[in-house]
């Protein structure tokens, strides 16, 4: 059930929404649901031939519409270029979903100058561009609209090993809720989307190389015993930048199985105690009344 698309047939139909990284993983599922659910697409990223094959696939599969735009949302010219294109293409842009991210693992005292920042410069300054320059158009046109940030768990935990990504996401989430409360007065909501694991070959490639993917089973991590459906992502973003969810605004969804609570409870890990043991301990502790 939980991988069946969940809103109504042309719940999108009018809207115009564009999601940066949008060739690729999971910014390509949110996507091709959005266009079933009768949405105009528009899709980013750096690569072009990558962008034009998915949007000529979105195409087929969905009979919807697809505007290919290569832009490197680290440059606020080509982010306006976005813009301009999809008022041209489509006449308005009614949502933003701030999708696109770099990120690999590595020891921080390993990393350059250079590695930190161009991480900091693909999450955070690639979606400040992004939202800047859509929202200042909206508030120009007095238009209501909605801007979706997907972060990550460790935008509120934070994580060793990926810190210029964890750095980055928190921005982005204090901006979530900053222009949620800045921005509202516009009618221009602004929330995020925390997902656990939900396998892509992009974060893949990057997070787990090699035997890593064997050894540090995600699944393994997560209550539910499972990673993400790619449509239950989709089912939840497409609802947070429909009119159903209007009211929701400056929230974070979490949607990772109980995974990064897993790992907070104190006593959490007790979970490999054997049940024969549970009796056992249940004598010792009900003896330790009196004492
Ligand atoms: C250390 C590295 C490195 C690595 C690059 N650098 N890879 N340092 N370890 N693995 C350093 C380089 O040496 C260079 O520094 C600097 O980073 C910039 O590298 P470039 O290759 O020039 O950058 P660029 O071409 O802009 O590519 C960006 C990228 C790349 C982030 C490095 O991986 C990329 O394009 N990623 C996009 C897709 C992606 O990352 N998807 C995963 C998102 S997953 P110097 O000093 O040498 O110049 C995600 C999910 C999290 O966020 C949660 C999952 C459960
Ligand atoms: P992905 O396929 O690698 O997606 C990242 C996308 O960002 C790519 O399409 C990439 O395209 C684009 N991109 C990277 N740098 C860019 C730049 N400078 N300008 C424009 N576009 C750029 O990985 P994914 O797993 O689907 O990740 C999507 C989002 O989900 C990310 O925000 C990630 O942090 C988040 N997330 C994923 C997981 C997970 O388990 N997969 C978990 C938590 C959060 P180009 O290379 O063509 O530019």
């Amino acid at each position: 059930m939980y991988n069946q698309p969940m809103l109504r047939d042309d719940a999108l139909k009018g809207k115009t929404i564009v999601v940066t990284g949008g060739g690729t993983g999971l910014g390509r599922a949110m996507g091709t649901y959005l266009l079933q659910l009768g949405a105009n697409l528009v899709i980013t990223s750096r690569k072009a031939d990558v962008l034009q094959k998915t949007a000529e696939e979105m195409e087929k599969e969905t009979g919807g519409k697809v505007l290919a735009v290569s832009c490197d949302v680290r440059d606020y010219e080509q982010v306006e270029n976005v813009l301009a294109e999809t008022l041209k293409t489509f006449g308005s842009a009614d949502s933003l979903i701030n999708n696109a991210a770099g990120n690999f693992i590595s020891p921080t005292e390993r990393l350059s100058a250079n590695a930190f920042s161009t991480i900091i410069d693909i999450v955070l300054k690639g979606s400040v561009n992004c939202t800047l320059a859509f929202g200042k158009h909206w508030i120009r046109e007095k238009q209501a609209a909605s801007v979706l940030n997907i972060v990550t768990t460790y935008a509120f935990t934070g994580s060793a090993y990926v810190v210029p990504s964890a750095c980055a996401k928190g921005g982005v989430l204090a901006m979530t809720r900053s222009l949620a409360v800045e921005w509202g007065k516009y009618g221009i909501r602004s929330n995020a989307i925390a997902p656990g694991p939900f396998p892509t070959k992009g974060a893949w490639d990057r997070l787990l190389p090699g035997e890593l993917a064997e050894q540090f089973d995600f699944k393994n991590r997560v209550p539910l015993k499972r990673v993400g459906d790619y449509q239950e992502l989709a089912n939840l973003a497409a609802f947070l930048v429909s009119d159903f969810s209007s009211y929701i605004n400056g929230e974070v969804i979490t949607i990772d199985g109980g995974e990064w609570l897993q790992g907070a409870g104190q006593f959490n890990g007790l979970e490999a105690i054997p049940d024969d043991l549970w009796e056992s301990f249940a004598q010792m502790t009900r003896a330790a009344k009196g004492s």
